[in-house]
């Protein structure tokens, strides 16, 4: 088998590993692949060769995509990255010595481009995202295999995006490194297809699961808590509501800026905050809290009454709070992510919200994470004495579509 066809072999291997249900460029990229693969011998041929040189060049010249392709290597070189970030740094070299430092990262990129060459890091990086199983490294496999499809996916149909994906992924770099807490190994946990980043959870296709264009109408001043890297609050600011994203993460909130800034968003406006202590000058119109009454990085103290009191202040009466779930499938017994106690979550809620519909949306993720309930509720003009569960959760957890 020729080179370019075992090339062309993993990579396409590697894309259709875990297809995404409507990745508009996950199917973009699977497209390219099979184009170029009708012409190997050609123009098409020529291609590959030339996005394999760029992808190379870019993996293996930056150390925030080393970090995060290959941290098994990392860890076991510890030399890789310092060695790395001085090549990057070549230009500072003293007078003299640019030449001999091209040269040496010239040489190095080549032998770790050669996919023949086994244990350059192209051949292991291949080797690995096409066929090796991830065990139980759950999200370690997942954050490299979505990083290399972003990186691909950039290299390949979206050159132009590439030096805002490298900003994203520096920042997200730097976070992993000085920011305890991160989500997802450190690799994104909200996905935009707009900008090219699949992400844990992609906000195009979260969106439009959850179907609430009509409930939120237009021109809204919105809250997202927890807004994590903005994606979410940007796609709504696109959509023409005033958003406002508070994050306890200041990596996270960098991200948010960095993209905000790019693509002019200037509607969505981003705040390191802790929820707890948050005091808007006025009310909203919508409170987003997805994904957020409870937290695994310990950040949230507040117990589910004080949160939903919380939300409960900073919505206008009337005002719609949507609402998703961690686990719903777990014993309820108030575990980390553990809401098999939902039902009576919301019934607390109750005093507060009144509770429009709800339905079930699947993890986007192929393994290491599960459905969750997402809930529209609408605040009340005033608490109630009293609230019941607004429905039975054993029936919610089979209820994937609203009744209409
Ligand atoms: C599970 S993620 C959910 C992110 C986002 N809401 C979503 O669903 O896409 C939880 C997010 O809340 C942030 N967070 C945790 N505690 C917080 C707090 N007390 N105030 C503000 N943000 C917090 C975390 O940094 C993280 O980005």
């Amino acid at each position: 088998m020729s080179r370019r066809d075992a090339l062309l072999d993993m990579l396409r291997a590697i894309v259709n590993r875990y297809p995404r249900a409507g990745s508009e460029s996950q199917e973009r990229l699977r497209a390219h692949l099979e184009t170029l693969g009708r012409d190997l011998g050609g123009a098409g041929g020529t291609a590959l060769d030339t996005a394999w040189d760029a992808f190379c060049r870019e993996a293996f010249g930056h150390p925030c995509w080393v970090a995060f392709l290959l941290p098994e290597s990392c860890a076991a070189l510890p030399d890789l990255l310092p060695t790395l970030a001085r090549l990057a740094n070549r230009w500072a070299a003293p007078q003299g010595l640019h030449g001999a430092f091209d040269t040496t990262f010239e040489e190095w990129i080549a032998a770790q481009s050669d996919i023949r060459s086994t244990g350059s890091l192209g051949e292991l990086l291949l080797r690995e995202l096409a066929s090796a199983d991830p065990g139980s490294t759950h999200f370690l496999f997942l954050s490299r295999y979505y990083t290399f499809l972003d990186l691909l996916g950039a290299v390949m149909l979206r050159p132009a995006a590439l030096p805002l994906l490298r900003r994203v992924f520096t920042q997200l770099h730097l976070q992993h490194s000085q920011w305890s807490h991160s989500y997802c190994q450190g690799y994104v946990y909200q996905g935009w297809e707009r900008i090219g980043i699949a992400g844990i959870k992609p906000t195009e296709q979260r969106l439009a699961l959850y179907d609430i264009d009509n409930l939120l109408g237009t021109g809204r001043r919105i809250l997202d808590v927890g807004s994590n890297c903005g994606f979410l609050a940007l796609e709504l600011a696109r959509c023409g509501h005033r958003v406002d994203g508070i994050e306890l993460n200041p990596w996270l909130v960098g991200i948010a800026n960095e993209v905000r800034g790019a693509l002019d968003l200037t509607q969505a406006h981003f705040f390191v905050e802790d929820f707890q202590s948050f005091l808007p000058a006025e009310p909203y119109d919508a409170v987003f809290c997805l994904a957020n009454h409870a937290t695994i990085d310990g950040h949230s103290g507040l117990d589910f009454e004080h949160f939903t009191a919380k939300l409960f202040a900073l919505l206008k009466p009337g005002g719609l709070l949507f609402f998703e779930s961690h686990n719903v499938f777990g014993p309820g017994a108030g575990g980390p992510g553990d809401d098999g106690d939902l039902d009576r979550k919301l019934a607390l809620a109750g005093r507060y919200f009144e509770t429009l519909r709800h339905r079930m949306t699947p993890a986007f993720v192929p393994f290491h994470d599960v459905d969750k309930l997402f809930v529209i509720l609408r605040r009340r003009e005033r608490p109630v004495i009293t609230a019941t569960a607004p429905f039975d959760l054993a029936e919610a957890r089979q209820h994937y579509a609203y009744d209409r």
